[in-house]
């Protein structure tokens, strides 16, 4: 069985060209200023880096870009721990000699052997199992591999490079994880931040993943975001983070395309998959069309369907632009009713329950429920 082996050679080639290295880390935010501080500083040592982080936030991309920085003349080799089969794992990471077990008719060399004189990404190095575990920290401590019914020490130029969304801590608290390899890893952590915690990036990200769509589908129609369509994905909690607002992003090029899209097309557009009004049908159809190029993608999408979102207040100033007037108090009493009736249905009824998810008081809840005549649903 053969699994993908990312290997790129960006750091050579940028290093004959002598122009400054542009980072590969897009945004400006305070906290992605300073990750890319560290980047520039840990980059060119030989320091094992270990990169936490959610779901998406771009660990991936940070590995890279600490590769460029490295100036290292070998390739950058990913490989991820999670996707491989543990017993598999060893044979991929240190690779093996001719006859090391049935099946093995030719020698091959592993991820170590590739990565020479460049970097191994290891990603996902929670899911390493505790038997590699130890052989990985003695190639760490020696510098050499052997590769698996070979008897001959490999002498290797390693920079290493590991990511985890997993809580690698409480697994060596737990056990799971070997303490000392833990520490040998994390000689210089850096936590990528998630995107709830940079908002402001938003703009430059969408941005520059609207370019890289445009590279792969050139010809595509780019749609518009309005200000308000800004505003309301900066209010989004963004659970997938980076790799969720490019899921976003591929649906807007589908659903809006060449349009300009409001706060409002966000938030029940794009948010939530739910198709615009206008040309339903054929949209419709696009969306299914573009799915199927998506790709690996798709699996991602019920992430964020599912994903309730309420409108953001600021959709409501542009409200005025089409109507004369509204009544205020009558459309807040309404959406106090249906949330309270929501609150307590999802809680079985019980008012303090419904009070704790709604953030208020339980006197104050049962005053709000007198007031509106709301009743405890009939769970009998
Ligand atoms: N700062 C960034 N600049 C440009 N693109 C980014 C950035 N952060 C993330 N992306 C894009 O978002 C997507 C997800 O990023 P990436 O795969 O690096 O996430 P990850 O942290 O490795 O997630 P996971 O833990 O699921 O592996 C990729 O398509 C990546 O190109
Ligand atoms: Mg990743």
């Amino acid at each position: 069985m053969r699994f993908e082996t990312v290997v790129n050679d960006t750091a050579s080639s940028s290093r004959s060209n002598a122009q400054p290295l542009v980072s590969l880390i897009i945004g400006d935010s305070p906290r992605m200023v300073e990750l890319k501080r560290l980047v520039k500083i840990v980059g060119p040592s030989l320091a094992t880096v270990m990169l936490s982080g959610e779901t998406g936030v771009g660990k991936d991309i940070v590995a890279q870009d600490i590769h460029r920085q490295s100036l290292r003349s070998g390739p950058f080799v990913a490989i991820n721990c999670a996707a491989i089969p543990a017993e598999l794992l060893e044979s991929e990471l240190f690779g093996y000699e001719k006859g090391a077990f049935t099946g093995a008719d030719r020698a091959r060399m592993g991820r170590f052997e590739m990565s020479n004189g460049g970097t191994l990404f290891l990603d996902e190095i929670g899911d390493m199992p505790l038997a590699l575990q130890s052989k990985l920290l003695r190639t760490l401590e020696n510098h050499c591999i052997q590769r698996i019914g070979g008897n001959r020490e490999i002498k290797l130029d390693l920079r290493l490079i590991c990511a985890t969304h997993q809580n690698v801590e409480r697994m060596v608290e737990d056990g799971r994880f070997r303490a000392d390899l833990y520490y040998r890893l994390a000689t210089f952590p850096i936590k990528v931040p998630p995107l709830s915690e940079r908002r402001e990036d938003i703009p430059a990200l969408l941005e520059a993943l609207m370019v890289s769509y445009l590279e792969r589908q050139p010809g595509a129609l780019a749609p518009r975001f309005s200000p308000a369509a800004v505003e309301a994905l900066k209010g989004h909690e963004w659970p997938g983070n980076v790799r969720e607002l490019r899921n976003v992003l591929e649906r807007a090029f589908v659903l809006f395309a060449g349009q300009e899209i409001s706060g409002r097309n966000v938030v029940e557009n794009l948010l939530r998959l739910r198709l615009p009004e206008a040309n339903a049908q054929a949209e419709n159809d696009a969306l299914w069309e573009a799915a199927a190029t998506f790709g690996g993608e798709v699996a991602e999408l019920p992430e964020t369907i599912t994903q309730a979102a309420l409108p953001s207040p600021e959709d409501f100033r542009l409200w005025f632009r089409h109507n004369d007037e509204i009544d205020l108090r009558g459309f807040i009493r309404d959406v106090e009713v249906v949330l309270i009736e929501a609150a307590l249905a999802a809680k079985d009824g019980l008012v303090s329950h419904a009070a704790d998810a709604l953030k208020l008081r339980r006197t104050t809840l049962i005053e709000k429920m007198k007031k509106l005549m709301i009743e405890r649903p009939n769970l009998g």
